[in-house]
């Protein structure tokens, strides 16, 4: 087989460029580990930011989007007891919507069934060869039957524990993690959400968040510690909990109702450089992890497909490599500084177990700056609604 892409990962990254390059007559196909059902199933974070919503809209997929997102224009901070809005319309002109990771994936499968393109789901033993030639190889095996697949380029948006990263020859990639000594805990619940905004709350006990997913279904989160055992969590305890934390001065509180999901995720920041060898190229979680208290993963995962897509284009259109060799550059640029916002929020709002008295006094006073300086809190909205790549960088 042969193809001029060959995608790893049906994930947010290698659906959106297998979408992208279809559309300007790039062939590729897309080799994912798992099944359709798993990988439609796998509810993750839900915050698009406006250029994402866009990028959707401008290529045919928004229509359930539009239909069943939530448009938000705010967000509320809470500390010592009361919630601040951060009206991120008025502050930036810009907002955004609530539609959840796995409805975009669905949504993304269907564009690309509609059009007749290749994903291979269930793919076993995955590998990949001759980076560093011009016609790198893609092995795997679907049924017990072994297959090759030959390419131009590999995309590898495998997620963080995928094999294309670990196939580059070591010596070649460095990687800079921060870990987080917390993760959190969320759940799916089956209860109208009891106010339209999203609430991120620094509590004495850990931070929590509200969230939502539907008019019905709210989705929420606890600070808990990294090696916490679900089992340990009862779905009381859970709601108990929650309530400590969010319940504030006013009385304003989530609405309780019967829990559908629960699950725990460590919190990491991490990049690797370049986002390139040879003829890989990387992309998403495969090159990159934020943590999620700036909601950014798959916008980011969706900014490197589209500077990809358009560096592939180029490539395939005039033969010229150069936009291909300054990817790494231009996506690295802008990761750096979604990295330091979702760091910035992170910082701000979690317990950290070494935090001295001092440490804490610190912590408020940072929600009070940006919670009444109209400056601060701009900037706090500028990077929640989502920072434009630099327009330069893609000439
Ligand atoms: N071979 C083929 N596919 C693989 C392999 C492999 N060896 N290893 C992993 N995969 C698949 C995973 O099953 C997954 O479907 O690659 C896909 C990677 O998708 P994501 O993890 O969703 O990563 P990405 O597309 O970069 O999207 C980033 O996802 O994890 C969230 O918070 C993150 O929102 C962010 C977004
Ligand atoms: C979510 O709704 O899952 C969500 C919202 C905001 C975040 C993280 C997750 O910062």
């Amino acid at each position: 087989m042969r193809t001029q892409v060959a995608i790893i990962g049906a994930g947010p990254a290698g659906l959106m460029l297998a979408h992208l390059l279809h559309l300007r007559g790039v062939e590729s196909i897309i080799i994912e580990a798992r099944s359709r059902e798993y990988v439609e199933g796998r509810v993750r974070a839900g915050v698009l930011e406006q250029g994402t919503v866009d990028l959707l809209n401008e290529t045919g997929l928004g229509e359930r989007m539009r239909r069943e997102g939530l448009l938000h224009h705010g967000i509320e901070l809470g500390f010592s007891g009361k919630r601040h809005r951060i009206d991120m319309k008025e502050l930036t002109g810009n907002a955004i919507t609530v539609y959840g990771q796995h409805e975009v994936v669905k949504d993304l499968i269907q564009a690309r069934i509609v059009a007749g393109r290749e994903i291979i789901f269930e793919a076993e033993d995955v590998s990949i060869h001759g980076l560093d030639g011009s016609t790198p190889i893609v092995r795997y095996k679907k049924g017990g039957d072994a297959h090759e697949l030959q390419c131009d380029y590999i995309a590898g948006c495998d997620g963080s524990h995928g094999v294309c990263r670990p196939s580059v020859p070591a010596g070649v990639l460095t990687t800079y993690e921060r870990d987080y000594p917390f993760g959190w805990l969320g759940v799916l619940a089956d209860a109208a959400p009891s106010q339209g905004e999203l609430v991120y709350m620094n509590h004495e006990r850990g931070f929590a968040l509200f969230s939502m997913r539907s008019p019905s279904v709210t989705r929420l989160y606890l600070q808990c510690s990294p090696a916490e055992d679900i089992n340990n969590w009862s779905d009381d305890r859970i709601w108990d909990e929650l309530l400590l934390r969010l319940r504030g001065d006013d009385r304003w509180q989530p609405n309780v109702g019967r829990i559908l999901q629960k699950g725990i995720t460590a919190m990491r920041s991490c990049v690797t450089e370049p986002m390139q060898f040879g003829r890989l190229l990387l992309a998403g979680d495969a090159a990159h992890i934020v943590p999620p208290t700036g909601a950014k993963g798959m916008n980011l995962a969706i900014a490197d497909v589209r500077i990809l897509a358009k560096a592939l284009l180029e490539y395939y259109t005039s033969g010229s490599a150069v936009l291909l060799d300054r990817y790494s550059q231009i996506c690295l640029r802008h990761i750096w500084k979604v990295q330091r916002f979702s760091w910035w929020m992170t910082s701000m709002l979690h317990q950290f177990p070494d935090a001295s008295p001092f440490d804490k006094r610190r912590q408020i006073a940072e929600l009070d700056y940006v919670t009444t300086s109209l400056t601060a809190a701009r900037s706090l909205a500028e990077n929640y609604v989502g920072l434009p790549i630099e327009s330069n960088d893609l000439l």
